[in-house]
C-alpha cells in the first residue's frame, strides 16, 4: 500500500487524477472503475480539465461504477447515474455504450448482478479502480460485516451510511436503504486500486483501514491484501495515522528517484 498524504484536497485531487491519466496514456483503451461521492469531485474536475486543455482522450475507455441506489431512476438527481453524467461523462468524449453503472431499477437483482460481473470480465477486467471510504470504513457499499470475498450484489446500507448520505436528500427517510454494489472480492480483482479520503470525519476509518487488522468490519482494510494500491488523503484524513512520518519518508526516498549529492 502506498500512502500519500497531500497538503490539501486540491493537491490530492490533482495527484490522483495524474495517476488516472498515466494509466490512460499507457493504455488508451483502459477499463476504469469509478466512484461517486463528494470526495472524487475534484479528481473528476481535474480529469475534465486534462481532457479539455491537454487532450486527455476517453474515446476508447470503458468504465464500471461501483454502485447505485436501489429504487432511484437514472434521472433522479441523487442517483449515481445522474451524478456521473453531471460531474464527468457529459464533459468528456467517452462513448455512452462504454459506460456501465449498476441499475437502480432492475427487477431482477440476481440476474443483473451476475451480468455486471460477466461484463467486467468480458471487458478484460478493471485496470484502475477509484474508491472512496465511508466513515464506517466501507468501500463502495460494502458495509461492516461484508465478506471480503463478496461479489456484486444487493446490500442493505448501514444506519451510519444512511445518516452520512442524508445531507444529499431532502429528508433522511428519502435515502434508499438498499444499493447494488460491487463486492470486496470484485474490487480486489482490479489491477490497481486508488482510494481517496478527505476530511477529519474519515480519519478514524483511514487509520483502521491502513494500520489496523484486515477485517470485514472495515472493508477498506482489504486493500492491505492488494499488491498495487495507493491511498491519497489530505492532512485531516491522515490525522490519526501513527506511521505518518514513515509514509512521508517513503515518498521522499522512492527507489529510482534522484538522490541528493553526497
Ligand atoms: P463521500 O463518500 O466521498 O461522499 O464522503 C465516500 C463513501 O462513502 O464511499
Amino acid at each position: 500500500m502506498e500512502v500519500i498524504v497531500c497538503s490539501a484536497y486540491q493537491e490530492m485531487s490533482v495527484q490522483a487524477a495524474h495517476e488516472v491519466s498515466k494509466v490512460l496514456n499507457t493504455k488508451p483503451n483502459a477499463v476504469l472503475g469509478l466512484a461517486t461521492g463528494s470526495t472524487p469531485l475534484g479528481l473528476y474536475k481535474e480529469l475534465v480539465r486534462l481532457h479539455k486543455e491537454e487532450g486527455l482522450d476517453f474515446s476508447q475507455v470503458t468504465t464500471f461504477n461501483l454502485d447505485e441506489y436501489v429504487g432511484l431512476p437514472d434521472t433522479h438527481p441523487q442517483s449515481y447515474h445522474y451524478f456521473m453524467k453531471q460531474n464527468f461523462f457529459q464533459h468528456i468524449n467517452i462513448p455512452p455504450q462504454n459506460v456501465h453503472i449498476p441499475s437502480g431499477t432492475t427487477r431482477n437483482h440476481l440476474a443483473f448482478c451476475a451480468w455486471y460481473e460477466r461484463r467486467i470480465t468480458e471487458c478484460g477486467g478493471i485496470d484502475l479502480q477509484l474508491l472512496g471510504i465511508g466513515s464506517d470504513g466501507h468501500i463502495a457499499f460494502n458495509e461492516p460485516g461484508s465478506s471480503l470475498g463478496s461479489r456484486t450484489r444487493i446490500k442493505t446500507l448501514a444506519k451510519e451510511t444512511i445518516q452520512d448520505n442524508a445531507r444529499f436528500f431532502e429528508k433522511k427517510q428519502d435515502v434508499p436503504i438498499y444499493a447494488i454494489t460491487m463486492g470486496v472480492g470484485t474490487i480486489l480483482e482490479a489491477r490497481k486500486l486508488l482510494l481517496l479520503a478527505s476530511g477529519k470525519s474519515k480519519a478514524a476509518a483511514v487509520a483502521a483501514a491502513i494500520e489496523g487488522p484486515v477485517t470485514s468490519m472495515i472493508t477498506a482494510s482489504a486493500l492491505q491484501l492488494h499488491p498495487n494500491s495507493m491511498i491519497f488523503m489530505d492532512k485531516e484524513a491522515a490525522s490519526q495515522l501513527k506511521m505518518r512520518d514513515y509514509y512521508q519518508w517513503i515518498q521522499d526516498n522512492k527507489p529510482g528517484a534522484p538522490q541528493p549529492e553526497p
